[in-house]
């Protein structure tokens, strides 16, 4: 079992030099279609192919390892994650996936040969939509839930066609239609929980019922640029007065729902130190585990956002950029990783997942299970994420029966 679990740990840290300086000098980063995502995409294929996979990448760049199955005509038994991070993320969150999913098929043919159904090894892109303003990004467009000209349209920071990027490392985006996925039997996805409840408790593993629903905002208040020195404090119409009071306001309105709200991108323009700043952008990541309560408080923090700006006579500009409700995993498909659990004697618990995944995406089109493993102090999306091959290989084992059930039969 360590052997395995020291295996995919070394290799999810071979893949982290892709991309080391991604976001700056020593600033972690594989944004999708860049270079860095391009190496690790060519590194995961030659494991593949050494594996007896044969890897495939679709027009949008999501990478696929396929074992064809002695039964022709039946579904495919996906397992896997992605291999893109957020500026100055872990190694950890995304490429544990795809590197266990690959070393189980891996071990799963060299011991089993063949399997009964085609099994597919998958690295969606663009899963944490660090780059593009649309997160899910691959598994979306593959669960047709991301309308092609819509992907096509987006835009990074600098400005930059997502459409003009992908033809730059060698996709066709104008090719979406072909990314589209109606042959897939489930989709496992092995994670890092990214928080500190397994390791708290002294867990080996976590079976997630549920993931978040997440609601990402975009907001922009409006107020004059004016001289810092010469404009009395009266006469001024401050938008970063204005976005400070939303900002403290939102946990507030959140915190009794039990939900999560953050803030983690604003912008103040003109953004000089003698400016009394006319106009403020800013990010809002809003979850909640309960649909109906998610619905509640996006009501609730946008009304309370319009009365704080029109409170000081400023106009606020709020658009939703992102919309995924809660999505449960399949109730069969987790009672046999739960099984598997037991079975293996590991200790673990159900747990809901506060973080996104490229899961949720898919299980509008198959039936999906998460099995999660603990990190080091539930520490994610930030340079120290780390997961021990100790803390791997219970939830690897697990995902290795499964799918040994699920396609080998
Ligand atoms: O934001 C998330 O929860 C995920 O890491 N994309
Ligand atoms: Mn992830
Ligand atoms: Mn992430």
């Amino acid at each position: 079992m360590a052997e395995s679990a020291v295996r995919i740990y070394e290799r999810v840290l071979e893949l982290g030099a892709f991309g080391a300086d991604g976001a700056g000098p020593g600033r972690y980063w594989r944004a999708p279609f860049t270079a860095a995502e391009t190496s690790a995409v060519e590194r995961v294929s030659e494991w593949m192919r050494e594996g007896g996979l044969t890897p495939r990448r679709d027009a949008i760049g999501n990478l696929f390892g396929r074992v064809e199955g002695k039964n022709s005509g039946e579904k495919t038994v996906a397992a896997g994650s992605h291999l893109d991070s957020v500026r100055d993320g872990g190694r950890f969150d995304g490429p544990l996936g795809v590197v266990a999913a690959l070393e189980a098929v891996g071990q799963l043919l060299a011991e089993r040969g063949q399997p009964l159904r085609p099994v597919e090894v998958v690295s969606f892109t663009g899963e944490e939509g660090s780059r593009f303003p649309l997160g899910l990004l691959g598994s979306r467009v593959a669960a047709g839930l991301a309308a092609p000209e819509t992907v096509r349209g987006l835009v990074d920071q600098d400005g930059t066609p997502l459409e003009a990027a992908a033809r730059d490392v060698g996709l066709d985006p104008d090719d979406l239609a072909s990314v589209r996925r109606d042959d897939l039997a489930c989709f496992l996805e092995y994670h890092i929980e990214q928080g500190p409840i397994l390791e708290r408790a002294g867990l080996q593993l976590g079976v997630v019922e549920t993931i978040v629903g997440l609601y990402h905002f975009h907001a922009t208040v409006y107020g004059q640029a004016d001289h810092a020195g010469t404009t009395p404090l009266h006469m001024r119409q401050d938008a970063l007065l204005v976005a400070a009071e939303i900002v403290l306001a939102l946990p507030e309105l959140v915190r009794p729902s039990g939900g999560v709200v953050t803030v983690g991108q604003v912008e103040v323009l003109p953004g000089s130190a003698n400016v009394v700043p006319g106009e403020v952008s800013f990010s809002i990541d809003l979850r909640h585990a309960d649909g109906q309560v998610l619905s509640g408080l996006v009501e609730a923090i946008e009304a309370e956002a319009r009365r704080l700006a029109a409170a000081r006579g400023l106009r606020l500009a709020w658009q939703v950029t992102d919309a995924t409700s809660p999505v449960p995993t399949d109730a069969a498909l987790r009672a046999r990783v739960q099984r598997n659990a037991d079975r293996l004697g590991f200790t673990s618990r159900p747990m809901v997942s506060g973080a996104g995944h490229d899961a949720m995406a898919i299980a509008s089109v198959c039936p999906v299970a998460m099995i999660f493993s603990p990190c080091l102090a539930g520490r994610s999306h930030r340079p120290d994420e780390h997961a021990t091959p100790e803390m791997i290989a219970p939830g690897f084992e697990v995902l290795k029966a499964t799918l040994g059930e699920l396609a080998w039969g």
